[in-house]
């Protein structure tokens, strides 16, 4: 792996604490980074390289799932660390911070290697993108990458015009975009389960599949986010990016090989077959929700009107189910269900593929089989269970359903911000976000979001705790489904 300079905006920021330094320190303890390698972290705030280092070590001890007493293993990452005080939109900064890296490049003798993390407010996205270019630190001998994390835009016309000001500065190849649900192990894990299992990409299409259900369920609320959720709303927050992302990773067609030009192609395709929806139609393809007061853990807790910073006449959808269509040969006729939601049940993130029936009476009506199930469980217990039916021999040859299970069982897992920046760090782009993906994302999504500010469909609350409004069960119920609970 090329040695390079990791240069962070946003170093004194939260995602940086909690995921981004356990995750290269992670990487580091795997031998996963680069020979050498320079890190800078920015910050509004002054700050000493020494202090600077303490911060890092601190988060460290406080959120890295492994944390080493070996003092010199750790002085050796931490020493890679650097602070500069930098007003993100001053573009005179970027002189000083061109001077660091560069220093530290031949004070480590490596290449003029760039990677950097934009882990900042989207409004600064393009601003740092047009400065590293007009400073001169984008212009290097060796590569240059950019990452960042959503939201990218807030609907489709600000994420196009912020795309076009992007790749003034960087082009496509040199943008990363971070969904972190691409970095978790059970979704890079569906790509093998459907093409490296013969006996599954056989039944991986709209002859075998009757639905398939998508759920992204969490027990916590608003919590401290209201200022930018009410804003967003569960169908920015969640739907656009990683529902739709997930929808894509279970029913892109087997690619002619699994490169990430490839697997992208594929998952574009998915989303250029996606059944547009008009604006009308959203009322009766789309159920918008709001939880209100209820128990949680059997602690009452307040309904989102009356959480702390949002308008207590606020409109925000908190949960959203969809029924999605893809119109291409493999997946005519098959719908898709997906919803996510805050203040549920249960948190977990699961995927079921229900399969056809055929043989439901096969032992008369009195004895219906249950339908054939693969459940991908994802978060946060990742695993695999197959429904399958079986005489039980307990119960006089009874026929029910049983369950094969598979657990990765590993408490130690690498978390997905470890495994996408490690992909970065190698040039792998496959498990980020193509400006395609995002683009057609959004494009399903605008009738929405319009439908939703224009206030045309309704908005049913649901207690907290639950599984969602009665709403998104009628949704299913239309086409003779209805949604898989846990067992
Ligand atoms: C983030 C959303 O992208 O994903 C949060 O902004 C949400 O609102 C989070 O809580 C859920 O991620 P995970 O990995 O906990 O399922």
């Amino acid at each position: 792996m090329d040695s390079m300079t990791f240069v962070l905006f946003g170093a004194t920021g939260d995602l940086a604490k909690r995921k981004i330094y356990p995750a290269l320190f992670n990487l580091f303890l795997d031998q996963k980074m680069p020979q050498s390698f320079s890190i800078i972290g920015l910050g509004r705030r002054e700050l000493s390289d020494g202090a600077f280092q303490t911060n890092v070590e601190h988060s460290l001890r406080t959120f890295s799932r492994r944390f080493i007493e070996d003092k010199a293993k750790l002085k050796e990452f931490i020493d890679a660390f650097r602070y500069s005080q930098l007003d993100v939109t001053d573009v005179e900064g970027y002189q000083e911070l061109l001077n660091l890296v560069q220093r530290r490049e031949r004070e480590l003798n490596i290449p003029e290697n760039r990677l950097f993390y934009l882990s900042v407010a989207p409004e600064f996205f393009d601003v740092i993108a047009s400065n590293i270019k007009e400073s001169g630190l984008g212009t290097t001998n060796g590569w240059k990458r950019l990452i960042i994390e959503k939201p990218f835009g807030h609907d489709m016309v600000s994420a196009q015009d912020l795309n076009q000001r992007l790749r003034k500065s960087f082009s496509e190849e040199e943008i990363y975009r971070i969904d972190h649900y691409l970095g978790k192990t059970m979704v890079q894990n569906l790509e093998a389960l459907a093409f490296a299992n013969p006996v599954l990409q056989s039944l991986w299409n709209n002859q075998h599949i009757a639905n398939i259900q998508i759920t992204a369920s969490e027990t916590v609320g608003v919590e401290d986010r209201a200022g930018y959720y009410d804003q967003a709303g569960a169908i920015r927050d969640m739907f656009q990016n990683h529902m739709l992302q997930m929808l894509m990773m279970t029913t892109m067609h087997l690619p002619k090989t699994t490169s990430a030009a490839d697997i992208r192609n594929e998952k574009r395709k998915v989303m250029e077959s996606l059944r547009p929806l008009q604006k009308e139609d959203v009322g009766s393809q789309v159920v918008r929700g709001q939880y209100s007061d209820g128990e949680m853990n059997h602690e009452p807790v307040v309904g989102y009107r009356e959480e702390p910073g949002v308008d207590s006449s606020s409109f925000n959808d908190t949960f959203v189910a969809a029924r999605l269509w893809i119109d291409n040969d493999f997946w005519r006729g098959v719908p898709f269900f997906i919803r996510t939601g805050k203040r549920m049940k249960e948190k977990s993130t699961r995927i079921v593929i229900e399969f056809k029936n055929p043989v439901k009476e096969l032992y008369g009506s009195d004895q219906q089989t249950e339908p054939n199930l693969l459940i991908v469980n994802i978060n946060p217990n990742e695993g695999i269970s197959l429904q399958l039916n079986s005489k039980n021999p307990l119960k006089n040859g009874k026929i029910e359903p049983i369950s094969i299970d598979f657990s990765t069982g590993a408490k130690d897992i690498p978390e997905a911000y470890e495994l996408l920046i490690f992909d970065a760090l190698r040039g792998d782009s496959t498990f980020f976000a193509h400006w395609n993906e995002v683009e057609l994302s959004w494009k399903w999504v605008q009738p929405v979001l319009e439908a939703f500010e224009e206030n045309t469909v309704p908005l049913h609350l649901y207690r907290s705790g639950s599984m969602g409004p009665d709403a998104s069960d009628e949704l299913l119920k239309e086409d003779g489904f209805y949604w898989w609970e846990y067992q």
